[in-house]
């Protein structure tokens, strides 16, 4: 069979239907190749939301660096509602995708939808996020997670001179989106790295919302990321547990997101200068590098969202023109169903002494976007 995906997407609804029947996980490259030989193929992209950068970012990458190699794709951003995300794959899968990349919102949510693809023969690769509790997920593209909570914990050890100083430092955690399994990596990284710091008092918590174990980490998670939902949650702990004379040190924020609602709180209470806390996050967002430079942020941790547009083209095409799909990790990532194969990229520490190095000679932003 050398049927192009134009002439495919073309055919009539009947004609559709029948052959979608017929295909089967036996899918050949001949299959996926298109007029051109290697590429016309469609791909289906589905992203959570495009309010936050990072995936509005990363979906518009994904698509171009696919269109770049011929492939016709299909982007969708989901809004961060499970049922629209859902319908949207449900729609990708009706015309029929070589391969479906999904960067999920709930990660337990997509089993039935992606089990009707992977019938079809469709591939699957989980993009930044796992996709849990079902088989039909191939590959899982991601950075790694854990070193990203382990580096946050890092800097925060060196930040406030840890292994040196007695302390003790008030300490305020934060974790991220309960239903996303990579909260909890993040968490466990970081976790990992201060708890011997609690235990010896030298981090102390007044608020009390320190989880019990790792496994509880879920008691301090934001819903969806939400900034909005982040700032009144640490307005609430300043409110109830601090004052003119008790001060936090440290916030622990999982992402760039969560940081800015955390900021916005301690600005409002009147944090500033030289009492302006500890403060991380995660994904190099704009504003929040921008608050690198002026003081408002301590750290980033920076996921290169180029990068992992080119891991997963590359995995996209290797699946497309039927070749061996390159992973650097088959261990870690057991989804409740599987263990998915997984390829994990590098995640980096960005701060105000390396911001021009990493972010602005790189070209990922521009030294006027960051206020530099
Ligand atoms: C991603 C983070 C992001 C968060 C919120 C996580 O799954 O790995 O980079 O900050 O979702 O969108």
């Amino acid at each position: 069979m050398n049927l192009t995906r134009r002439t495919f997407v073309a055919g009539s609804a009947a004609v559709l239907a029948g052959t979608l029947t017929a295909c089967t996980a036996e899918r050949t490259a001949d299959y996926y190749r298109g007029a051109n030989g290697g590429d016309g193929a469609l791909i289906g992209v589905s992203m959570p939301t495009k309010n936050l950068e990072r995936w509005s970012r990363d979906g518009e990458n994904l698509k171009s660096l696919l269109e770049d190699l011929g492939y016709v794709v299909e982007l969708q951003f989901a809004d961060n509602k499970v049922e629209q995300q859902n319908s949207q794959i449900q729609t990708m899968i009706n015309k029929s995708p070589a391969v479906i990349v999904v960067g999920s919102i709930d990660g337990s949510a997509l089993g039935p939808v992606l089990e009707t693809a992977s019938g079809l023969g469709i591939k699957v690769i989980a993009y930044d996020r796992l996709i849990r509790d079902t088989k039909a997920v191939d590959y899982y593209v991601t950075f790694d997670n854990y070193n990203v909570g382990a580096l946050q914990g890092r800097y925060i050890v060196d930040a406030l001179d840890l292994d040196h100083t007695a302390g003790p430092f008030n300490f305020e955690p934060f974790a991220g989106s309960p239903d996303d399994n990579n909260a909890r990596f993040f968490f466990a990284g970081a976790w990992d790295v201060l708890t011997p710091y609690i235990s010896s008092g030298k981090l102390v918590c007044p608020s009390g919302k320190l989880p019990a174990s790792v496994d509880d980490w879920q008691s301090i998670g934001i819903q969806a990321w939400s900034n909005t939902t982040a700032q009144a949650e640490m307005e609430n702990r300043l409110n109830s547990f601090y004052s003119a004379t008790t001060r936090v040190d440290v916030v622990l924020c999982p992402n760039d997101a969560i940081a800015l609602g955390v900021g916005q709180a301690l600005d409002s209470a009147g944090y500033g200068g030289s009492d302006w806390p500890v403060l991380t996050g995660q994904d190099a967002d704009q504003a929040n590098v921008a608050n690198i430079v002026n003081g408002k942020q301590s750290m980033t941790v920076f996921k290169d969202t180029r990068a992992l547009g080119e891991r997963c083209v590359t995995m996209v095409d290797q699946i497309a023109q039927g070749r061996d799909v390159e992973v650097n990790d088959t261990a870690s990532y057991d989804n409740g169903a599987l263990v998915v194969p997984s390829y994990l990229l590098d995640p980096v520490t960005v701060d105000a002494g390396n911001v021009r190095q990493i972010l602005v000679d790189s070209e990922y932003y521009t030294a006027e976007e960051v206020g530099l």
